[in-house]
């Protein structure tokens, strides 16, 4: 008698898994990291990556790259770095992006920076790839290359935006700092190479406001004048840090030179 009730009790367990199963896999209510599922006819976009944002700590992964497996924390180090992703191997954009970022390595130098690189493809890939740039783009391919054929660091970083494209990452940057705070995300499509020049550029900006109570303008490039932080309003503390005078435009807007040049 007990044996047969709980053959019984088994079986109905059994079958409401499998109901369960059937349901969770035929509604789509499957965890997936991008899900959509549907809402009485309105269709509701849940995103499970976890985006990465402006002064959120840059996650840590260990990768395969092109200079060996690498500990993205301890690789950077006390360093700035720009992480950024390409759709994937032997495309014509990517290429020629890689070159011009293994040309920016004496820039990179005197601002503290290194660059690493990602793409979805495999190192063997990669290998062949690097020759390419290097023969195509005149360069050395002097930083490494993320290889991410599981997606695991593309996940990681949301770089991959499944209505763009649900295999290939997107052209994302970020740029961290050697506290390992995300300071700048740039996410561009697969059709339009990087400005390089631009995210130097926010390096310069970012370098110069940690240190300095100011802020900078559009289009500012390093060496024009900057904004007083418009938080900074005891007359005798500016005149203090800003000895070279400022202008007042508006009470909120005021200019002076760049602080840490002659
Ligand atoms: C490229 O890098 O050339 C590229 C990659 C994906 C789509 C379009 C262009």
């Amino acid at each position: 008698m007990h044996h047969r009730s709980a053959v019984f009790c088994a079986g109905r367990l059994l079958l409401l898994l499998v109901i369960l199963l059937v349901v969770v896999t035929s509604s789509g209510l499957g965890w997936s990291p991008h899900h959509e599922a549907q809402l009485g006819g309105l269709s509701l976009k849940e995103d499970f990556t976890m985006a990465v944002r402006i002064g959120d700590t840059a996650p840590n992964f260990r990768a395969d790259t092109t200079a060996g497996t690498l500990d993205f924390h301890e690789w950077a180090g006390n360093s700035w770095i720009i992480l950024f992703s390409h759709p994937r191997d032997y495309t014509p954009v990517c290429t020629t992006e890689l070159g011009a970022v293994a040309k920016l390595k004496p820039e990179f130098d005197k601002r503290n920076v290194k660059a690493i690189g990602l793409s979805v493809d495999p190192l063997n890939d990669h290998n062949g790839w690097v020759k390419d740039i290097e023969e195509t783009q005149n360069c050395q391919l002097n930083f490494p290359l993320i290889a991410d054929p599981m997606r695991r660091v593309s996940t990681l970083y949301d770089m991959i935006h499944p209505n763009a494209n649900d295999s290939f990452t997107v052209r994302s940057v970020f740029v961290i700092d050697p506290a390992k705070k995300v300071r700048l995300t740039l996410t561009y499509p697969a059709s339009t190479g990087r400005n390089f020049q631009e995210i130097l550029r926010v390096v310069d900006s970012l370098q110069l406001t940690d240190n300095h109570k100011v802020a900078t303008p559009a289009d500012w490039k390093d060496g024009q004048d900057v904004i007083i932080v418009p938080s900074l309003k005891d007359e005798a503390e500016i005149n203090r840090l800003f000895p070279k005078g400022y202008t007042t435009i508006r009470p909120y807007l005021r200019v002076t030179p760049q602080p840490n040049k002659k």
